[in-house]
């Protein structure tokens, strides 16, 4: 069973139709900090769909369950329960599995070495997929992932499809994991980000594509504040084409 308990981020509710935006793109490519920024400035709950498959290799892993076990992969998505609290003290999003706050967890290398094969996994990503639905239910959202735009949510008035030069995500991401006292070494991060993107481009369920209809935001050289500058601008011009 899974869930998304309401949380001060997640339960935003908009006095007009909630809107959706899906923000999907290669790995570590800043998905994450735009989106929840995003959310933040105009008060939209905000859900990290790749933390939730992230979960599910944790408890995976945990559980030693492996990735061809059918039967046990079934019984334990029904063990698996997955909320999102906001953690006012870390002023973040956090994750809990099975009532377990596995924030951090869900970030180290055993995790991001096995999530992409296991988001493979039909069974896994339809459960997934529910529960991200289910999050969106009569509220203003924003979403990113691999195919929030082509699957999860097809009708999203703002898809937004990013990308960036490897060589600058790898040098994000090591940055990231070096400041959290990750022991990567530049290969490893290099060699992992190409992995997952290749496994999540061409998987057969829902493989990560640009939207046809998405825009495309390309921050090899933006800075966190001009990629959102730029975003903000495009939400406003929806919001007032509503009106
Ligand atoms: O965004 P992330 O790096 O935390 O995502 C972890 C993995 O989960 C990524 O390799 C692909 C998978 N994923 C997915 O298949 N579909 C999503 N909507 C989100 C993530």
């Amino acid at each position: 069973m899974l869930y998304i308990r309401r949380s001060p981020i997640i339960g935003y509710f908009c006095s007009v139709k909630p809107i959706i935006i899906a923000i999907d793109g290669y790995s570590s490519c800043g998905k994450s900090t735009l989106a929840k920024a995003l959310a933040a400035r105009f008060g939209f709950a905000y859900v990290d769909s790749g933390a939730m498959y992230r979960a599910v290799t944790l408890y995976f892993i945990e559980q030693q369950i492996g990735l061809a076990d059918n039967d046990a992969i079934e019984k334990a998505l029904e063990a698996i329960h997955i909320h999102f609290e906001y953690n006012p003290e870390h002023r973040r999003n956090e994750t809990y599995l099975n009532e377990r706050m596995v924030e951090d967890e869900i970030r180290s290398k055993p995790v991001s070495d096995l999530v992409s094969p296991v988001a493979t996994i039909k069974a896994v990503r339809t459960a997934m997929v529910a529960l991200q639905r289910k999050a969106a239910i009569n509220k203003s959202i924003v979403m990113d992932g691999r195919d929030i735009g082509t699957h999860v949510f097809p009708e999203a008035e703002l898809k937004i499809f990013m990308t960036a030069d490897p060589l600058v995500r790898a040098k994000r991401r090591f940055a990231e994991l070096q400041a959290k006292g990750e022991k990567w070494s530049m290969d490893e991060v290099i060699e992992n980000l190409k992995e997952r993107d290749r496994i999540d481009s061409t998987r057969e369920e829902n493989p990560l594509r640009q939207a046809t209809d998405a825009r495309v935001l390309d921050n090899s050289y933006l800075s966190e504040q001009e990629q959102l500058d730029k975003v903000i601008i495009w939400v406003k011009n929806l919001l007032s084409a509503r009106t």
